[in-house]
């Protein structure tokens, strides 16, 4: 029988890409495309869905085409997303009412306010695992709603259909009104103990039921795509991060990973209860194989760590390409008293903090381009330590090490550095690309091509191991410095 595959399509906040895997999961090809980002006004962030998904096709294309394979060859496919990114598109054309509001936009302040006040945040929070912030798809789409000429006519006569991007990928693919528990645990919107909509809260947001996708499974078949992947079951879709979280197989309770990209996330398997953080956590869907019981997961989401580099880059000029940021680095001892908190969208986990904005700190004449990315980098590091201290907080037993994925893992100074600062184990596994095995895991165990997860399992290979060898005075006058840091960014905006 001739060789068969499963492939992945990563519709991410910066790029989207489309890996094809073989039985071992391993990678035989991938393709990837950015696309823009739109900053109309400070604080918003948007995404232009058709540029997506036009970006999405030919990822598709190249990706068969390095494989030398054609769509006959998949078994599935499975999709994977920038979790919380706010699309409308009309059901009859197939087009967006208006741009994506991304994850990272802040505009539904006011909205938050209002209702915190008509509701109550500890209300919503013990119903969806999440607190109040801008970072969720839920307000958004109230926003949408609100703002966009005529739309909640339209939605309230079943004209509009609301979806983030895997939702929006799977009906482009299939026909398919879908999205997964893991997404649909990023609205605002779901009982997370019933993984349904919740009536109340929809109607609190004043959003007619008609446009919501149906919530599914993450590993299911949802239908049978057409055009460049005809006959190809579409066969799994989860949030990022959740999908990284299968990739790096931490299937048991207790394990965990953290993935370096836009921003970092770290999630901990806490098996079917969710559990519910006190130390400012979202708890949140990890996955859902057909009808088995969902596993849940414990989140430190942090908004902002490969985006200060990109920022260096881009707004600053001080690198010409992101990976250059580690020769500066090195080209100093340390970070000459220079601390940098990007609290670029306020600040995420553990603070949720919509008031914060970034700060450098500690400068003085001594400080050179050098301290500055080596200061980049630490702060990837320090926020890291801050979610693993609220996670060791929340849970009975302490993290002992941490599974790591995701583009900035290649930086070997700052694995280094993390390892140092948390004082355990770092490991990266050989496929550092998780995100797009996750969800090729999913696809193919919902269509048999894995049997099943201990399968999986075995295939995860270890490259990489840093020990933590800071001396522990230091360790500590350096996190207090940070904290001090994260001091000077709050109550910044009225
Ligand atoms: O919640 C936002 C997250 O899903 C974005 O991930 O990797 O696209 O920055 P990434």
């Amino acid at each position: 029988m001739t060789e068969q595959y499963v492939a992945a399509i990563d519709q991410g906040t910066t790029s989207s890409r489309c890996m094809v895997f073989d039985a071992t999961g391993t990678p035989v090809s991938v393709a990837q495309r950015e696309h823009r980002q739109h900053f109309p006004q400070p604080g918003w962030v948007e995404h232009d869905a058709e540029e997506i998904w036009a970006n999405v096709q030919w990822v598709i294309r190249e990706a068969l085409d390095g494989a030398g394979i054609g769509p006959e060859r998949l078994a599935a496919i499975g999709i994977t997303n920038q979790r919380e990114t706010t699309l409308v598109w009309d059901r009859h054309t197939g087009s967006p009412v208006a741009n994506a509001i991304v994850w990272q936009d802040t505009r539904t302040g006011p909205l938050l306010r209002q209702l915190d006040e008509t509701y109550g945040e500890e209300r919503i929070r013990a119903r969806t695992g999440l607190p109040l912030a801008t970072y969720f798809a839920g307000p958004k789409l109230m926003w949408l709603l609100a703002e966009v000429d005529g739309l909640r006519e339209r939605a309230v006569h079943g004209d509009v259909l609301f979806g983030t991007m895997e939702s929006w990928l799977i009906w482009k693919l299939t026909g398919a009104h879908v999205t997964d528990v893991t997404n649909a645990s990023r609205t605002l919107l779901m009982d997370l103990r019933t993984l349904a909509w919740d009536p109340e809260l929809v109607d609190l947001m004043g959003i007619p039921p008609a446009m919501l996708p149906e919530i599914r499974a993450s590993a299911e078949v949802y239908g049978t795509a057409t055009g460049p992947l005809a006959g190809v079951p579409v066969a799994s879709a989860l949030g990022d991060q959740q999908a990284a979280l299968f990739g790096q197989t931490c299937f048991a309770p207790g394990e965990a990973k953290c993935t370096y990209g836009t921003g970092s996330f770290l999630l901990l398997n806490t098996g079917t209860e969710p559990v519910v953080s006190g130390h400012g956590l979202l708890t949140t869907v990890g996955y859902r194989i057909g009808a088995e019981p969902a596993t849940y997961a414990l989140e430190g989401a942090i908004a902002v760590t490969g985006s200060l580099v990109q920022w260096l880059r881009d707004n600053l000029g001080l690198i010409s390409t992101a990976p250059e940021i580690e020769e500066l680095a090195r080209s100093v001892e340390d970070n000459g008293g220079c601390y940098v908190v990007p609290a670029f969208s306020g600040l995420f986990a553990p603070h949720w903090r919509a008031d914060a904005r970034g700060v450098i700190v500690g400068l003085t004449g001594y400080i050179t381009r050098g301290h500055l990315a080596r200061a980049v980098l630490e702060a990837s590091a320090w926020q890291t330590r801050e979610v693993v201290d609220a996670m060791n907080a929340d849970s009975a037993v302490p993290l002992t090490r941490l599974r790591v994925d995701g583009g900035m893992t290649t930086n070997e100074l700052l694995m280094r550095f993390l390892a140092d600062v948390l004082d355990v184990p770092v490991v990266r596994p050989a496929v550092t690309e998780t995100t797009c095995l996750g969800a090729a895991y999913a696809a193919g165990l919902a269509v048999g091509f894995w049997p099943d997860l201990e399968t999986l399992r075995g295939h995860w290979r270890q490259d990489a191991r840093w020990e933590p060898a800071m001396d522990p005075d230091h360790r500590n006058r350096e996190l207090r410095n940070w904290r001090k840091a994260v001091d000077r960014t709050l109550n910044w905006v009225e």
